[in-house]
């Protein structure tokens, strides 16, 4: 199996975080160019009604236009102004800061060259600063219109390879008096610089294609003669052929989102997306120790606060444990008071911790049993960390099969034919992946009920550990057991 090393610093830099931050704060606008180079975020925007256009004559007036983390040219600038639009410039201050550069040269009358990508969109908005740019090619050509031992402004392109700048301006050198501004942005050398430094025999670069700075990754990663990957989608991680490579190390290029890289590495690392838990031995872990059950279920309830940042901490983006079945009503009373009670409690205590960790609540199985008071502690935490995207499911009165019936009786009330998808519409939280590992403690092989829908497919785990005793050092074993195998899903 493919070791997989996480290279640093990786995510967002600060430049196009900020201006995702800033867009994400508008509506109803027009984005000149990408905003940045990242199809997933471009995708987000389109979801919020944003429109991307090519081109400043392509804003109507009177609307408000997002100047790209590229950088605009003045003349995109004076166009705007001259039509009264609104601008929001999410311009990165390290590219303003070359533009700077370049425009203090041109005032002193220097030529300049700019370094990168003529095609590029930051390229061409550096090269609007100044009357009559030159590219490294035109600077040295036979033609050059600059004269042995000129002087001259060398900027460059922000995301370019940190190495290829240094040549560069070296070549230069040996014809011209040469002045550089040109630097590549930190963001961007310190990944060149972790990918050289990487020891494995391969680098995979989260980016997408149209990313200057992730292709220039994987061109660095290339150039120490290791394996370069490049995916922009799940869908290209997925389709990664990795045989032969040892050890595997991840990067990133600047803008691509954090959700994806995690959402990435948790997939090469053949973590689970969604563990769900039968916590089975309270009682017996209890009636060990001479104490009363609902102790036991106490002392349940602090391991279950452990596993799920045990979970939050190695990528699982979904914990669904089952705390009370619709079976465990024919309990003795004061146990099923104990536990209401409990749940009640908790989820009120915890109320502050679920929204500092970014946790989202939610609750599946028959509310209707539930009493008031408890009802509304669970549907105001459902509603205040609504937002959050890692989440945490309890199942309360839940059974597999009441969740079938349920589901059957609320499709035939919606008159629809049924086919696998449409049936899961009506399952309680029917946008929650089914679970691709099933934990189950205290020794019992059985499903008892549980998730019967959603884990059809669901690997097992069983351990005789009783659920207060379950530890970081379990949990470790069954993630490793599920890596090991070979989901085939009915196939070869
Ligand atoms: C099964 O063990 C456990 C339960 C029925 C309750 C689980 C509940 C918690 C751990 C508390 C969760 C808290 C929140 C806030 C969700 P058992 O009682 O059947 O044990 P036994 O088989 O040894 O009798």
């Amino acid at each position: 199996m493919t070791r997989i090393e996480i290279l640093e610093p990786h995510g967002l830099c600060a430049g196009v975080n900020a201006a995702i931050a800033k867009a994400l704060t508008l509506r109803d606008v027009y984005c000149l160019h990408a905003l940045v180079h990242n199809e997933i975020v471009i995708g987000d925007l389109k979801a919020l009604g944003f429109r991307f256009v090519d081109g400043i004559e392509d804003v109507p007036d009177g609307a408000t236009v997002v100047f790209s983390a590229h950088g605009v040219s003045p003349r995109v600038r004076e166009a705007a102004a001259a039509r009264h639009l609104t601008v929001v410039d999410a311009t990165c201050p390290y590219v303003a800061k070359v533009h700077a550069a370049a425009r203090d040269f041109a005032r002193r009358g220097l030529p300049v060259v700019i370094l990168g990508d003529p095609d590029h969109v930051e390229f061409q908005g550096i090269a609007g600063e100044v009357p009559a740019p030159l590219t490294f090619a035109e600077a040295l050509s036979p033609a050059s219109p600059l004269a042995e031992g000129a002087r001259l402004g060398v900027v460059a392109q922000t995301t370019m390879n940190a190495d290829d700048v240094a040549r560069q301006v070296a070549d230069l050198r040996t014809r011209y008096a040469v002045e550089t501004a040109a630097e590549v942005c930190r963001a961007t050398k310190e990944r060149q610089d972790a990918v050289r430094a990487f020891a494995g025999d391969a680098v995979l670069v989260l980016g997408s294609r149209t990313s200057a700075n992730s292709r220039r990754l994987a061109d660095v990663a290339a150039a120490t003669g290791k394996r370069a990957f490049l995916a922009g989608t799940m869908d290209e991680v997925r389709a990664l052929d990795l045989a032969g490579v040892a050890t595997l190390g991840v990067t990133s290029g600047a803008s691509t989102p954090e959700r994806f890289f995690a959402d990435a590495v948790r997939f090469l690392k053949h973590v689970p997306q969604h563990v769900a838990i039968i916590m089975d031995g309270n009682g017996r872990w209890a009636t060990q120790r001479g104490k009363a059950r609902g102790e036991g279920h106490k002392a349940g309830a602090k391991t279950l606060g452990d596993v799920l940042d045990w979970c939050g901490a190695r990528g699982i983006r979904y914990l669904t444990v089952y705390a009370f079945s619709t079976e465990n009503w024919k309990r003795p009373k004061e146990e099923v008071d104990g536990l209401m009670s409990l749940f009640a409690r908790i989820l009120k205590a915890k109320e502050s911790r679920f929204v500092e960790s970014e946790v989202r609540f939610r609750m599946v199985g028959r509310r209707g049993d539930l009493s008031p008071n408890l009802l509304a502690v669970i549907e105001a935490l459902e509603a205040k960390t609504a937002r959050f995207e890692r989440q945490f499911i309890v199942a309360i009165s839940y059974g597999g099969r009441a969740e079938i019936v349920d589901a059957a009786n609320a499709a035939i009330r919606a008159g629809e034919p049924l086919t696998e998808e449409t049936f899961r519409r009506f399952l309680y939280a029917p946008d929650v992946p089914d679970p691709d590992l099933v934990i189950r403690t205290s020794g019992e092989l059985r499903t008892s009920n549980f998730l019967l829908w959603e884990s059809a497919y669901s690997e097992y785990y069983f351990t005789d550990t009783l659920w207060p005793d379950f530890t970081e050092a379990e949990l470790d074993r069954a993630l490793a057991s599920y890596a090991a195998r070979h989901r085939r899903k009915g196939g070869v």
